[in-house]
């Protein structure tokens, strides 16, 4: 445990939670947007089993944890107008002793409203009866389909019934509307509450990528270094990883989503590791890509610091007021330009960059960001009205150019100078009025940063 501990002194304290007033705050900018005769209905994702009794970790759908911050199975949260306010009711598993002893504590109906930014709380029991109430006196009903197919029953119900529901009670559903973009937009732009939480992820996963590297010899195997990494973000106090982990030597460094981890990795090679920790429901995304042996070859070198100056080009670009793909743009340049002058792409710039017949394909063959936030590709349209989204300030994405030179596709030649080198480079960028703030950036990243690092102990 001793460097767990020395890699733990390197992280600050943990943020306040996210306050229910934040959740309020929330809640209140999605209702603003609705009628007063207007339903919504947000369901969490049912557990799915991994093998016969045992299930998959509980992670709820990240709009119920947004909206109010309830992690729990088995719920579903609606909204409606009612005696001039906008009231918040959620349905739970109730308080069930047999069941608590073998599956664990439930915090209930009493829980749930002494707890969470909700107004009442009811048993799943009543769920029917409720629902199907609240629904005959809406109008119009948000909803997204087919998270919970018993929920979607009750909504189908109530509008194929609705013309006997109009006829007598002058109400009933005639519309049903996704509410996800809605609160997709709401997302997309970070609190200084979220923020604080990424940050912490941020800094865990930086320092659980360090760990790594400083752990690392010239006899471990991918899922050993996959194991510091992973057992660093539990260390921490976070849930863990955002998403599987990407741990590749060599030529596992060249598959993009490369998901075995098992290969011994042998001196000389270099390992990509994309891996980030969530917490509080929030996930951090990094990668790094350095020798096993602690030291670039010349090929190594050449490649990788391409790759960082394509990153370090795009990061520049995350400035507010930019379009969301500027960084990609300014990445694909770096990167074309530095494979032209190593003679590996025979091409002119444009055609390089072409992206039906540039080169540049064959060797970055993916974008350079995504949003990130409660969910690692985090939601919110790329191009709203078919044209690309201006960056504003709080919105979070990562920038991971990379450069892949599998000697094993059919596809390309492969530079036999570069055969098998896997390189990319990823940062989670907030946008702030200052410009670019990089969340990641206590990761190790600069060539001397990490020949200085790998294989001494913290
Ligand atoms: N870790 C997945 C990604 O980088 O998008
Ligand atoms: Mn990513
Ligand atoms: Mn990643």
């Amino acid at each position: 445990m001793g460097m767990f501990d020395n890699a733990l002194s390197l992280i600050g304290p943990e943020p306040e939670p996210i306050s229910n007033d934040e959740y309020r705050t929330r809640q209140n900018k999605l209702f603003s947007q609705f009628e007063e005769d207007d339903l919504l209905i947000l369901c969490s994702s049912p557990e799915t089993i991994h093998s016969n009794d045992v299930h998959h970790p509980y992670r709820s759908q990240s709009d119920m944890i947004y909206l109010t911050g309830w992690y729990e199975p088995e719920s579903v949260m609606i909204a409606q107008f009612i005696d001039g306010k906008w009231s918040v009711t959620l349905f739970v598993q109730p308080k069930d002793t047999l069941k608590e002893i073998w599956e664990g504590r439930r915090p209930g109906v009493e829980g749930a409203i002494s707890g969470w930014p909700i107004d009442h709380a009811y048993s799943n029991a009543d769920l029917h009866e409720r629902l199907t109430q609240s629904i005959s006196k809406s109008s119009k009903i948000y909803h997204r389909t087919g998270i919970r197919s018993e929920i979607d029953s009750i909504v189908t119900d109530a509008i194929q019934h609705r013309g006997r529901a109009r006829q007598m009670a002058g109400s009933g559903p005639i519309a049903i509307e996704d509410p996800s973009s809605r609160i997709a937009e709401l997302r997309l732009r970070k609190s200084p509450a979220e923020i604080d939480q990424m940050k912490y992820a941020s800094i865990v996963s930086s320092i659980a990528h360090e760990a790594a590297m400083r752990s690392c010899n010239t006899d471990r195997t991918e899922n050993q270094i996959q194991s510091i990494i992973e057992g660093f973000f539990v260390f921490s106090g976070t849930s863990g990883w955002a998403y599987p982990s990407i741990v590749g030597c060599g030529e596992n460094a060249t598959i993009l989503h490369y998901k075995e981890n098992n290969s011994r990795c042998k001196d000389g090679e270099v390992i990509l590791i994309d891996a980030g920790a969530e917490y509080r429901g929030y996930a951090s995304d990094i990668t790094r890509s350095w020798p096993i042996n602690g030291k670039f070859t010349e090929a190594q070198r050449e490649i990788y610091q391409l790759v960082l100056d394509s990153q370090e080009a795009a990061i520049a670009e995350c400035v507010i007021g930019n379009p969301y793909n500027a960084p990609h743009d300014a990445a694909r340049k770096v990167l074309a330009e530095g494979l032209i002058k190593l003679g590996i792409i025979n091409q002119s710039l444009e055609e390089a960059l072409d992206i039906n017949t540039g080169e540049l394909r064959n060797w970055y063959m993916h974008n350079t960001s995504h949003w990130i936030g409660l969910d690692v590709h985090d939601v919110g349209v790329y191009k709203p009205n078919g044209e690309p989204r201006l960056l504003e300030e709080g919105m979070c994405l990562t920038i991971e150019p990379g450069l892949y030179f599998g000697s094993w596709r059919p596809d390309v030649n492969c530079p036999a100078k570069y055969s098998n080198l896997g390189i990319r480079i990823e940062d989670d960028v907030l946008i702030t009025s200052n410009g670019p703030e990089v969340l990641t950036a206590a990761c190790p990243k600069t060539i001397d940063d990490i020949e200085s690092i790998v294989g001494t102990p913290f």
